[in-house]
């Protein structure tokens, strides 16, 4: 049997989050340059969010540009920050009931690119299916210091008191606060790290690492990482008597 055949539709992961890797490496074993891998890899970004979409998963959220990320060559970043305006199709999202959000320091990014996310965030916020989120601009130190800083100023203006701040709080003021955590975090491209990740949601997330760099990612390999993961307990540190 198929991975896909031994999925179990009623335990499908309500969050994934993937992290996209390989894009540079795909493209020099085929000579080219390190743009042509991340083109392909948008491709992939559509394949495997319709496939995500039909399986049920109700948030796929891919980590498309870090905050670190900026330190690449200039040419790199603008070829990424160009494909992101010309890849960013609506009619996939349209017709698979996909509404889009975006999670970073959006400010950073091109104003032809912020009109372009808006627009499509807009056209899409009344679909009802999976919610698809990119996050741009985006890292974990990034978005918990935000999250400290508006806590500190809503306690300097007296709407929240110290002894108030708790797990949920925290999580309340992430950028990521209209969603749950992630139930299973992807990484393609063989590297064994969650290099500024959604690293507070992650807290009791399964990891998945595999080789595949993100271009040959296909949906038989998302099937696959969702089989994986509907074969291991999850215990949230309770004892395994406990939540059998
Ligand atoms: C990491 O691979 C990939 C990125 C930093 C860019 C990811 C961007 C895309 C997949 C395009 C997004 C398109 C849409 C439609 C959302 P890498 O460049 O670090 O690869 P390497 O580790 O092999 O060098």
């Amino acid at each position: 049997m198929s991975d896909k055949e031994q999925i179990d539709l009623n335990r499908i992961p309500q969050h994934v989050a993937i992290i996209m890797d390989g894009n540079g490496r795909w493209a020099k074993q085929r000579g080219q340059e390190r743009s042509y891998g991340h083109r392909a890899g948008a491709e992939t970004v559509h394949a495997i969010a319709e496939e995500a979409a039909r399986l049920g998963i109700k948030f796929l959220t891919l980590y498309t540009f870090s905050t670190e990320n900026w330190n690449r060559p200039t040419n790199e970043v603008t070829a990424i920050m160009n494909l992101l305006i010309d890849s960013i199709e609506e009619e996939t999202f349209m017709n698979n009931n996909i509404s889009f959000r975006i999670v970073g320091d959006i400010n950073k990014l091109p104003k032809d690119l912020q009109k372009r996310l808006y627009d499509c965030i807009e056209h899409t916020s009344s679909n009802t299916g999976m919610c698809l989120v990119l996050a741009l601009s985006y890292s974990s130190r990034w978005e918990i210091t935000d999250a400290a800083r508006k806590i500190a100023i809503e306690i300097s203006k007296g709407e929240l008191s110290p002894e108030e701040i708790d797990c949920k709080c925290i999580s309340a003021h992430l950028a990521t606060n209209f969603m749950p955590d992630p139930d299973l975090l992807i990484r393609t491209g063989g590297e064994i790290r969650l290099s500024n990740y959604l690293l507070w949601q992650c807290a009791y997330s399964e990891l998945y690492f595999c080789e595949t760099f993100w271009p040959d990612f296909k949906e038989e390999e998302l099937q696959k990482a969702i089989y994986d993961y509907q074969k291991r307990e999850r215990r949230f540190g309770k004892t395994s008597e406990q939540v059998s």
